[in-house]
């Protein structure tokens, strides 16, 4: 039981915390690379970090003026390929390339077009089942989706798109054996944390409601962190 009193906490909290106004608040969500449909059948690839998964649904917040809102306003096709962290030089490689041409000014200084950011960014392109644009080779998960809702957010400045997962493919390496599990163990994504680059630590623990099975059998000792996925 805690027994500090209300005042002390109030003080530690006052002593602890700084009020700061950073000019981003990227705090460390996966990065996803997102192939679209330009207007000449041709593919468009950019990395993206604002993107959850609601369900089926992923929840994707994209600049106003890029290529790939633009394209997804118009061609609701899409696939969200998850790279792995060792792939963030070629996420990296990606990051100051639009396939948007003029470039917005919107953009940030040094953005140049590119019309061929597979090939930018030394990645290559493999097709897709049920969507027209490729999926991205080696990452390691590929979710082939369709924007059901592409509209302006509060700001002005960005478009909120709502994407129905209608196909999801996995590297068998990250698979529980003859489940339809992801093992949490073997995946790990890529996160963008305040503009850097990093993967997951070990394993904490897990969530009361996880379904993932158990693949090995846990030595008595282990700690919560490993006992179930
Ligand atoms: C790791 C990373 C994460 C990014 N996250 C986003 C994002 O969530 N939304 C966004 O609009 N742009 C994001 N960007 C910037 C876009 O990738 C960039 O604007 C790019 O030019 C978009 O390409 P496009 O104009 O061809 O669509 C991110 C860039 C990097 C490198």
């Amino acid at each position: 039981m805690n027994t500090a009193p209300t005042g002390t906490l109030l003080a530690q909290a006052v002593a602890t915390h700084l009020e700061i106004e950073p000019s981003i608040l990227y705090f460390g969500t996966p990065v996803v690379l997102l192939s679209t449909e330009n207007q000449d059948g041709s593919f468009n690839l950019a990395p993206i970090s604002s993107a959850w998964a609601l369900g089926q649904t992923v929840v994707i917040g994209l600049g106003r003026e890029g290529q790939t809102a633009y394209n997804l306003g118009s061609r609701p096709d899409l696939v969200i390929s998850l790279p792995s962290p060792a792939q963030w030089p070629a996420v990296e490689r990606l990051a100051p390339l639009t396939g948007r041409n003029p470039v917005p000014s919107s953009k940030p200084k040094g953005c140049r077009f590119e019309p061929d950011k597979f090939a930018a960014a030394g990645l290559t392109s493999e097709p897709s089942q049920l969507v027209r644009p490729p999926r991205v080779a080696g990452c390691p998960i590929h979710l082939e989706a369709r924007a059901e809702r592409v509209r302006p957010d509060v700001s002005g400045d960005f478009v909120i798109v709502e994407a129905a997962v209608c196909m999801v493919h996995a590297d068998s390496r990250i698979v529980v054996p003859g489940t339809h599990h992801i093992d949490p163990a073997a995946w790990s994504p890529l996160i963008y944390n305040f503009r850097h680059y990093f993967g997951l630590g070990p394993e904490l623990g897990h969530s009361y409601r996880t379904q993932t099975p158990r693949n090995v059998e846990e030595p008595a000792t282990a700690g919560p962190g490993r006992a179930a996925r």
